[in-house]
């Protein structure tokens, strides 16, 4: 038996020309990452067009060869869902957050700089992601922390701003120095972009 995916392929969205133009973050950098964003579309596509191959009525071994595609599809897709909000809420000129995310960063972290606070240490401990997101059950925002692009997102909780912390998003212009990018990923940050998509997803502050 044959599965009836829908595997329409997907491709890469384009990066805004502000990207080339970060503040502390190079253009050889962003072209780089962007490389590693394009591989994980690649990938989606990849998977979805081999498990409408698998043949599910075949011998105990496919169920490993399932599992394995199972687990490689979350990672792939998880690394489009992650750098498509890093790149999009990028290009911007930082400062405290306005509009209705900065509204729902002072209910919910008393100040911006407790915010700030709280997502760069978690940015800090964290392997590859540190997310804040609007947890629709508890209805308030919390930083979550990730491993990987499959590990620790949180069911019903939307990802407004995404904090990439692998070495490859910093190693190039700061070494091992972490904490001087994240303050830098700050700076670039475009708060309009971020409270536009809580305007969209209908996040009330
Ligand atoms: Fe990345």
């Amino acid at each position: 038996m044959a599965l009836a995916y829908n595997h329409e392929e997907i491709t890469p969205r384009e990066l805004k020309p502000a990207l080339y133009e970060l503040d502390g973050i190079s253009r050889e950098t962003v072209e780089a990452h962007y490389k590693l964003y394009q591989g994980y579309v690649n990938k989606r596509n990849e998977i979805l067009g081999k498990l409408v191959d698998v043949d599910l009525a075949s011998a105990n071994q496919v169920y490993s060869e399932f599992r394995s595609l199972k687990i490689d599809l979350s990672f792939a897709i998880g690394g489009v869902k992650n750098h498509e909000i890093y790149f999009e809420h990028l290009g911007g000129h930082g400062g405290d957050p306005s509009g209705i995310f900065g509204d729902l960063v002072k209910r919910d972290f008393g100040t911006v700089a407790d915010w700030k606070a709280d997502l760069k240490a978690t940015g800090m401990g964290g392997r590859g992601w540190a997310w804040t997101a609007y947890d629709w059950d508890e209805g308030r925002l919390f930083n979550y922390i990730g491993d990987a692009q499959n590990t620790f997102p949180v069911w019903n909780a939307t990802p407004l701003v995404a904090l990439d912390v692998y070495e490859h998003a910093y190693f190039i212009d700061f070494g091992t120095d972490r904490a001087g990018y994240i303050d830098a990923f700050f700076n670039n940050l475009d708060y309009d972009v971020v409270s536009d998509w809580a305007q969209k997803y209908g996040i009330r502050p």
